[in-house]
C-alpha cells in the first residue's frame, strides 16, 4: 500500500479569527515530541474554526483514503458545559489544479463534506479506574478526483479536538511506507510483499527472514548455500581447512562458519562428537575467516568434520542447515597409513567417490613435505572390476641419480633431489589411472594445460570452446563500476536456468569495434574459461551472438585489492592480510601448474570478494599491456607496468611464473604497506636502476620479518632461485598455523644502524622540506622544525612514537612518513640471499 503524509506542521490558511492552535507539549509513547492541533471552544455558542492542509498533488491516485488520528473529549467529562458543546467535526475536501498562492482567499463554500467524524470513544478506564483520554482512527475514502490536487479541511463547530496525525493515501500494492513523513512511499523490498492498505510493513515471502535487528527497509533474506571448495592441508600436528564463501550468501553480509567435528571409531561404531581436546583456531564457532586450523587429534582415530555456513537468520523457519560438502557435499574425513615399502595398498573404499591421496616420507630427520595431491574416484557399485572393489594401490618412487630407493627417501630430505610419485589404481585401468609430478616450474600433468587462444586458427572458436554463450534475456545489467579498455564494467544479475539469480560484473564491448579489438576483447574470457579455481575470477560466460558483447563474471564485492587496501587502511589483522596473500598464491600456483604466466599481477587485477576472498583476475596477455595504465614502453619498444616486472622480463621480455614471483613479491608489499605506492615517486627509470644495483624495497611498517623475508627472496636476481607457488602457499600456511610467527615485525630487529659507517648516505638534495613534498607530506613541515629535527639525520633515528608526538595523528601519515624515514635511511636494502629458505 502506499501512503504519503501531508500532516506537516504549520498546517497553513486557518481562517480569521478560527481558534486551532498548534500544540507540541504532548509526548508519545518513545517520549517524542507529538505535534497536534487543538480546539476547544466548548462554552462559546456558534463555533466555526477551520483547519486547512497545503495543497496535496494526487500523483497516481484515483481514490484517496484520509486516515485521522484524533482525540475528542465527551461533553458530559466538562464540567459546566452548556448545550453548546459538541462531539462531533467534519472533515471537508476540495480540488485544485494548483496550489493557491499564500494570500488567496479561503472560500469555505468551495469545500465538499467527506464526513462527519464523531469519536468511538471518547474515555478508556483503566485499571486504577482513572479515565484515559483514547486515540480514535477514522479512515475515509475520497474521490475519484479528477483535479492534479486537493485541499483537506477541518471544521469545527464547537467540539474539544485534538489532532495528532493525518495519513493520506492511496493504495497500490507491493508499496509500503515505514515512517510518517513527507516523504514517497517506497516500493516493498526484494522478497517482500504488502497485502493491506497503507502498510508500514512488507511481510517477507515464503522461506526469506527478517532478523530481530533488521530495519523493515532491508530485503528480507534467507539462510545461505553451504560452503564451496572446501580443501585441507594435514602435517603432522595439524589439519587445515579451508573453504569459499557460499554462492548465495542469502542475501546478507553476516556470514559465520561453524565447523563440528565427529571422531568415528574404525570399526563401524556410530561416530561420536569430538571432545573438547581437540583444539580449533581460532575457534570452532562463530568464524568470520574462511578458514581454520584444527590441533590435538588423536592417533588411529578417523575424523568427520562439516563446515556450516550461518547468517543472521539461519535457524528461522524451518529452514535447514547448511553444511559443506568436499566430496558428496556432505562430509570431509580423512585417515593415514604409514609404510615402511613404497606402496600401499588402501582398502576399505567407498563406490563412486573422489579420493584425494598424498604421500610424504619420514626419516630420522623429520618429514618430507606432502606430494601434490591426486584426485581418484571410485567406481559405481556394478563395475565389471567389483571384486577389486574399494582398493587402490599407491606406488611411490624416488629418484635421485640411480641411487636406490632407500638412500633415495633419506637423501630427498637432505639435499632436495628429484622426486617422481606414481598413483596406480587397480580398480580402473591401469594405465589411464597414471599421473606423474615433476618438481620444478613444468605443468603438473596432473591437471590439464593452459592452451593459449592465440594458437587457434580461428579465435572465435576458442571463445567457444572454454566460454558458455550466455542469452543476452539471463543478464540484467543495474550500474557501470567502471571502464575498461573496450567498453564499461557494469554489475548486473545473471539468471542461471534451474538456480537463483547470481551477481555478476558484466565487461562490454563498445560498438564500433575492429575485428581486431573484438578478437583481443574475447581473448580474455577464452583464457579465464580454462581456469577452475576458488582463487581466480570465475568465467559465467560471454554473450557473442548479440550487441554488445559481453564477458560475465563472478561479482566480488570490494572491487580491486589497491583501492581495497587504501580505503581500510590500517584495518585488518596480519593475519587476514596473510590471508589474502595465501589466496593470491594459491591461485598463482595454479595458473603456474597449468602452464599459464600472467605478467601482469599487481594489488590493482586481483578483486576482492566480500569475505576477503582474493582472486586474480585481468587475463589476457598483450591486452593487458595496453590496458594497464601502469603500463611504460621500455627501451625495446614493449609495454610493461616496471614496478612489478622481474629485470629479465623487462630487459628481454623473458616473462615465465618465476617473473610472476617477482610481481607477487611487489603485491606481498603493497598488501603489507595498505596499498602504498611500490617505489613511490620513483621514476621508472630509478626504479630499474636501483634494481639492477641491488637494491629491493623495505620492510613496509608494521611488516612481519617473515614476510619482508619472503619478499626478498621473490625479488632475487637469479629468477632459478626464486621460490615457486607451492612453496609459498606451503610457507604462507605455516604462518597462518603459527600467528607468533607473525610477531616479529621488521622494525624491531632491524633498528637502525649501530654505527654511522653502517648507514647509507642520503640523497643529498634531501632537506625536511624537499623531504616532506616528494611524499606529500608538506603539511607537517612546521611539526618538524618546532620539535627541533631540522636535518634528516635527525629524522632517520625516529620512531613512530617520536612521529606521533610531533602532532602527526593520521596513521596513514604515520606509515608513510616512517617507511619513507626506513627507505630513505636504508637506501633499500641489499638483497641477503642466504640465511632463510621457505
Ligand atoms: N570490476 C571489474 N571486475 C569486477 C568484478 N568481477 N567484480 C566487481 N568489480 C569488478
Amino acid at each position: 500500500m502506499c501512503v504519503f503524509v501531508f500532516l506537516q506542521a504549520p498546517v497553513t490558511s486557518i481562517m480569521k479569527e478560527n481558534k486551532w492552535r498548534l500544540y507540541i507539549t504532548e509526548m508519545d509513547e518513545l517520549n517524542r515530541p507529538i505535534h497536534t492541533f487543538q480546539v476547544c471552544h466548548v462554552m462559546e455558542p456558534n463555533q466555526n474554526n477551520w483547519l486547512r492542509t497545503n495543497w496535496i498533488p494526487r500523483q497516481a491516485a484515483q481514490k484517496i483514503y484520509v486516515e485521522l488520528r484524533f482525540t475528542l473529549r465527551d461533553c458530559n467529562s466538562i464540567p459546566w458545559v452548556s448545550g453548546t458543546c459538541k462531539e462531533t467535526f467534519n472533515l471537508l475536501y476540495y480540488e485544485a489544479d494548483e496550489p493557491h498562492g499564500a494570500n488567496a482567499h479561503f472560500h469555505p463554500n468551495d469545500y465538499a463534506k467527506i464526513d462527519t467524524i464523531a469519536a468511538d470513544e471518547s474515555f478508556t478506564q483503566t485499571d486504577l479506574g482513572d479515565r484515559v483520554l483514547r486515540l480514535n482512527t477514522e479512515v475515509r475514502e475520497v474521490g475519484p478526483i479528477a483535479r492534479k490536487g486537493f485541499y483537506l479541511a477541518f471544521q469545527d463547530v464547537g467540539a474539544c479536538i485534538a489532532l495528532v496525525s493525518v495519513r493520506v493515501y492511496y493504495k497500490k500494492p507491493g508499496f509500503y511506507k515505514a515512517f510518517a513523513g513527507n516523504i514517497k512511499c517506497s516500493k516493498c523490498p526484494p522478497h517482500s510483499s504488502s497485502h493491506t492498505e497503507g502498510s508500514a510493513l512488507c511481510h517477507c515471502e515464503k522461506g526469506y527472514y527478517r532478523a530481530s535487528k533488521d530495519p523493515p527497509t532491508m530485503a528480507c533474506t534467507r539462510p545461505p548455500s553451504p560452503p564451496r571448495n572446501l580443501a585441507f592441508n594435514i602435517n603432522e600436528t595439524a589439519l587445515f581447512f579451508e573453504w569459499s564463501p557460499p554462492s548465495d550468501t542469502g542475501g546478507r553480509k553476516d556470514i559465520t562458519y561453524n565447523v563440528s567435528c565427529l571422531r568415528c571409531g574404525a570399526d563401524g561404531q556410530p561416530c561420536q562428537p569430538c571432545n573438547s581436546n581437540v583444539r580449533f583456531m581460532p575457534r570452532p564457532v562463530g568464524l568470520t575467516s574462511t578458514s581454520v586450523v584444527v590441533q590435538d587429534f588423536v592417533a588411529h582415530a578417523n575424523y568427520t568434520f562439516q563446515i556450516e555456513a550461518l547468517n543472521g537468520v539461519s535457524g528461522m523457519g524451518r529452514s535447514t542447515r547448511q553444511v559443506a560438502n568436499i566430496t558428496e557435499q556432505e562430509q570431509l574425513s580423512y585417515s593415514s597409513t604409514r609404510t615402511k615399502s613404497p606402496s600401499a595398498i588402501v582398502t576399505g573404499l567407498k563406490p563412486s567417490t573422489v579420493y584425494v591421496f598424498h604421500v610424504r616420507a619420514r626419516t630420522l630427520a623429520g618429514y618430507s613435505s606432502y606430494s601434490p595431491k591426486f584426485e581418484f574416484a571410485t567406481g559405481d557399485e556394478n563395475s565389471e572390476e567389483a571384486a577389486d572393489q574399494g582398493q587402490v594401490l599407491v606406488i611411490v618412487t624416488a629418484t635421485v641419480g640411480g641411487f636406490s630407493l632407500l638412500v633415495i627417501l633419506t637423501l630427498f630430505l637432505l639435499i632436495t633431489g628429484r622426486c617422481q610419485w606414481y598413483i596406480k589404481s587397480k580398480i580402473k585401468s591401469e594405465d589411464k589411472k597414471r599421473t606423474q609430478y615433476q618438481n620444478g616450474h613444468v605443468p603438473f600433468p596432473g591437471l590439464k594445460t593452459y592452451i593459449d587462444p592465440d594458437t587457434y586458427e580461428d579465435p572465435s572458436q576458442a571463445v567457444h570452446e572454454f566460454a558458455k554463450e550466455i542469452d543476452p534475456s539471463r543478464i540484467r545489467i543495474e550500474r557501470v563500476i567502471g571502464a575498461g579498455e573496450f567498453g564499461e564494467v557494469c554489475s548486473g544479475r545473471l539468471r542461471v536456468p534451474g538456480k537463483k539469480e547470481i551477481p555478476v560484473a558484466i565487461k562490454t564491448l563498445k560498438g564500433g569495434y575492429t575485428e581486431r579489438q573484438r578478437r583481443d576483447f574475447l581473448r580474455e574470457a577464452s583464457i579465464m574459461g580454462q581456469f577452475d579455481n576458488p582463487n581466480i575470477i570465475r568465467l559465467e560466460g560471454v554473450v557473442t551472438k548479440s550487441r554488445p558483447v559481453m564477458i560475465v563474471v563472478e561479482y566480488m564485492e570490494n572491487g580491486s585489492l589497491d583501492s581495497f587496501l587504501r580505503k581500510h587502511d590500517g584495518h585488518f589483522t596480519v593475519i587476514q592480510l596473510v590471508g589474502m596473500l595465501r589466496g593470491i598464491a594459491s591461485g598463482m600456483m595454479y595458473l603456474s601448474d597449468i602452464g599459464y604466466v600472467h605478467r601482469d599481477l599487481a594489488a590493482r587485477n586481483i578483486l576482492v570478494d566480500d569475505n576477503l576472498v582474493c582472486k586474480v583476475s585481468d587475463f589476457g596477455l598483450s591486452r593487458v599491456l595496453e590496458d594497464d595504465p601502469e603500463a611504460a614502453y621500455t627501451t625495446t619498444g614493449g609495454k610493461i607496468p616496471i614496478r612489478w616486472t622481474a629485470p629479465e622480463a623487462i630487459a628481454y621480455r623473458k616473462f615465465s611464473s618465476a617473473s610472476d614471483t617477482w610481481s607477487y613479491g611487489i603485491v606481498m608489499w603493497e598488501v603489507m604497506s595498505y596499498g602504498e605506492r611500490p617505489y613511490w615517486e620513483m621514476s621508472n627509470q630509478d626504479v630499474i636502476l636501483s634494481i639492477e644495483e641491488g637494491y629491493r624495497l623495505p620492510a613496509p611498517m608494521g611488516c612481519p620479518v617473515a614476510l619482508h623475508q619472503l619478499m626478498l627472496l621473490c625479488w632475487q636476481k637469479d629468477r632459478n632461485r626464486r621460490p615457486r607457488f607451492s612453496d609459498m602457499v606451503n610457507f604462507l600456511d605455516k604462518l597462518i598455523r603459527n600467528p607468533s610467527s607473525l610477531l616479529t615485525l621488521v622494525e624491531d630487529v632491524n633498528g637502525f644502524p649501530e654505527s654511522p659507517e653502517d648507514m647509507p648516505d642520503y640523497p643529498l638534495f634531501i632537506s625536511i622540506s624537499d623531504w616532506l613534498d616528494s611524499i606529500k607530506m608538506s603539511q607537517y613541515k612546521n611539526n618538524f622544525i618546532a620539535a627541533g629535527y631540522t636535518t634528516m639525520d635527525s629524522v632517520s633515528s625516529m620512531s613512530i612514537d617520536d612521529v606521533r608526538r610531533i602532532g602527526v595523528s593520521l596513521i596513514g601519515h604515520q606509515r608513510r612518513i616512517v617507511s619513507s624515514i626506513q627507505a630513505l635511511r636504508l637506501q633499500f636494502l641489499h638483497v641477503q640471499q642466504s640465511g632463510f629458505h621457505v
